[in-house]
């Protein structure tokens, strides 16, 4: 008998939780793709207790090192003894680097190579960066199905297993959560390597990611068209204004930036790093075509909330943002120059005339906000017409 076998392993943590998926394909050699977080070890070992009966695990597939795939690996290979592990070329080097083995059957299986487990074969594709340089792809031309690890994962814990028995609006914005924070700097790497899956021309009627829930039939061109989207970045009429306060003055002049972006149509998401996680900005931030940044200057410097979130925003590389910059102070006034000095690093290009008060805000600096709001939407209307 052959078949296959999805194992999803649940945490609740992040708002939807999260899965960590790994998948048995039962044939006359039986194969093990992916192992899970360490702390799933003993849930895993009883999924593939009541899935396998008493045939033993020939093969692992390792499509990706980061321990949330392969924490357990080390325990699941005493385990299961496995006659071969299979990975990447840079796959071994992460295995080495991270398990320290000596006599592990570990096979290098790079771009183009194969393997027979009887009815079914595995292909390999390397899909580096996406999301380690050792990331690769499985696919299985017989059941028409590829694990992509990493890959098309959102962070959603269901009893539903596919995408279309689950809500298609969450799905979405999961997925763009997803890209946003974890897939957005490797957006050059997407495009490429969704252009060369293209020219294999593999057919796919599934796409197994290692979080969340998997893509069938139509669903795999719909993901497919969403991550081309998603990796070219194309900005929409939106700015999302990102700021801490301290007496409430950096906020004044946000909400009035705030007022000119919505007089000029701009749809606007205001965001206080007090009461948002960094990561809910960065997927405001994701689509947006402007963000606009707001501190008061606090010992020569920005607040911290802020710094973090813009060593945050600098790592995940966005794209083809606009950007403005707004602050009080109390005497050195430096804010508003550090917070443009950032949005340079990220990328941005700047809006002037940036406002900065000391102190409390008078009718004329709220007016001068108001100016920037429109000037900044007029440029956004222009970017994205
Ligand atoms: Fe889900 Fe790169 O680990």
């Amino acid at each position: 008998m052959t078949g296959t076998a999805a194992i999803s392993t649940a945490i609740p943590s992040p708002p939807r939780g999260t899965t960590y998926n790994n998948y048995l394909i039962i044939d006359e050699k039986v194969a093990l793709v992916d192992t899970v977080d360490r702390s799933f070890f003993s849930q895993m070992k009883c999924n593939i207790a009541h899935a396998l009966g008493d045939r033993k695990i020939d093969y692992f597939v390792i499509n990706h090192l980061e321990p949330d795939h392969a924490g357990c690996l080390a325990e699941a290979v005493e385990k299961y003894q496995p006659e071969k592990i299979y990975t990447s070329p840079m796959g071994e080097k992460a295995m080495k680097a991270h398990f320290h083995y000596e006599d592990w059957p570990v096979e290098v299986v790079p771009t183009g190579s194969e393997i027979s487990l009887g009815e079914k074969t595995l292909h390999f594709v390397e899909t580096r960066m996406l999301h380690w340089p050792d990331s690769m792809l499985t696919y299985c031309p017989e059941a028409k199905l590829a694990f992509t690890n990493d890959a098309f994962g959102q962070n959603i814990a269901s009893s539903e297993r596919f995408v279309d028995e689950y809500d298609r609006h969450e799905v979405l914005k999961a997925m763009k959560e997803y890209y946003a924070n974890i897939v957005l700097p490797y957006s050059p790497v997407v495009l490429k390597t969704l252009k060369a899956l293209g020219e294999m021309n593999l057919d796919i009627d599934m796409l197994c990611p290692d979080h969340g829930l998997i893509f069938r039939d139509e669903d795999c061109a719909w993901v497919l068209e969403k991550y081309k989207e998603f990796a070219e970045q194309k900005p929409q009429n939106k700015a999302v204004l990102v700021y801490d306060t301290m007496w409430a003055s950096t906020e004044k002049l946000i909400l009035a930036v705030a007022t000119g972006l919505n007089e000029e149509g701009i749809s606007v998401k205001v965001m206080n790093m007090k009461h948002n996680h960094h990561s809910t900005v960065m997927s405001e931030v994701f689509e947006a075509a402007a963000v606009v940044v707001g501190s008061p200057t606090h010992n020569n410097g920005i607040l911290p909330m802020m710094a973090d979130m813009l060593t945050y925003m600098k790592g995940l590389r966005p794209q083809n943002k606009l950007g403005a910059a707004v602050g009080s102070f109390g005497w050195s006034g430096e804010c508003v120059k550090i917070l443009n000095k950032w949005l340079e690093d990220i990328g941005c290009e700047v809006v002037e005339p940036n406002v900065k008060v000391k102190h409390i805000p008078t009718h004329e600096t709220l007016k001068e906000c108001v100016e920037l709001g429109r000037t900044l939407g007029k440029a956004i209307k222009e970017k994205t017409a």
